[in-house]
């Protein structure tokens, strides 16, 4: 376990993730029953851009900071905008010192009523979890495997809810496997759960099986996003990244329908780019 996030914050990545899921809260957040947020890969939840990590890669110029000032824009990019904001009251300009991590942003938008879960695998970043929500009665972090507790502690009690599988894809391919032995887990005791899945995109040959494993299980509403900023066809680089939902809430296709283009626009490296929005599967 080597992967860190301080050297990824901000970056086009979690840009795309982050406005996505702010998306699938503002849905649960329609109806006044409670919720639960499920983050099985939850990181430290909070990053400086300013820390040696982070200024290494430098990666949040190519991501987040290349959207402060962007003005008229769908809502959850306003809504992610106005949280880094909040976050930063201090910042100047196309500056920020703090960004949250997936923990963080969800925490920020639960209501009193509503429920986190968070798994950590790594001790530090755990620790850092637990300092940061030490004062809240709403949030558990759990330094345990992500994929096992997913399987354990699902249906939550509230029976509505959220899960956020974000893993760090050391892996490679075998990620993929451990996601789908998760899932089928999780889907077959918890079915009307929404699930986002975040993936790498390097070469589209190792993603085509995992996008078949949803209609393989009959997992039957799920919904693919993709932004690929530079050709499919390299195991070296990042050329792109998709989320998978299942279960998404109504008419979210055509949210991120006008979401997709300012982000594609935005994030854009020498060329166009391009963005993918399917159903995998539909009853
Ligand atoms: C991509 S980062 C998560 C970023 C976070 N979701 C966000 O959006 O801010 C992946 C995290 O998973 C942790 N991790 C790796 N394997 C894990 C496992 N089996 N269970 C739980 N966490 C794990 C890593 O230590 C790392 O912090």
């Amino acid at each position: 376990m080597n992967y860190r996030h301080a050297f990824h914050a901000g970056n086009f990545a979690d840009v795309f993730k982050h406005t996505i899921l702010i998306g699938l809260l503002d849905a649960l957040k329609q109806k006044p029953a409670p919720f639960c947020y499920f983050d099985t890969h939850a990181g430290a939840g909070s990053y400086d851009l300013r820390g040696a990590q982070a200024e290494k890669t430098a990666e949040a110029a190519e991501g987040v900071l290349r959207l402060l000032d962007v003005k008229s824009s769908p809502h959850f990019l306003r809504d992610y905008l106005d949280l880094l904001r909040s976050l930063n009251p201090a910042a100047i300009g196309n500056e920020l010192a703090h960004y949250p991590g997936s923990p963080l942003i969800a925490t920020s938008l639960l209501r009193e009523t509503d429920r986190a879960v968070l798994c950590e695998l790594q001790p530090d970043e755990a620790a850092q979890l637990k300092t940061l929500f030490a004062h809240d009665a709403r949030v558990g972090v759990h330094q345990r495997d992500g994929y096992a507790a997913l399987g354990a502690l699902v249906p939550p009690k509230e029976r509505r809810g959220l899960v956020l599988i974000d893993p760090p894809f050391e892996a490679q391919d075998d990620e993929f496997r451990a996601i789908e032995a998760a899932l089928a887990t999780a889907y077959s005791r918890w079915p009307t759960g929404i699930y986002a899945i975040w993936y790498p995109i390097k070469l589209r040959e190792q993603t085509r099986p995992f996008h078949r494993w949803f209609a393989s299980r009959k997992i039957s509403k799920t919904l693919v996003v993709e932004l690929l900023r530079q050709p499919d066809d390299s195991a070296l680089r990042l050329n792109g990244c998709g989320v998978v939902i299942v279960n998404p809430p109504w008419q979210f296709d055509q949210q991120l329908r006008r979401l997709m283009p300012v982000l594609q626009d935005r994030l854009k490296v020498s060329g166009p780019g391009q963005i993918r929005l399917d159903w995998l599967t539909r009853e």
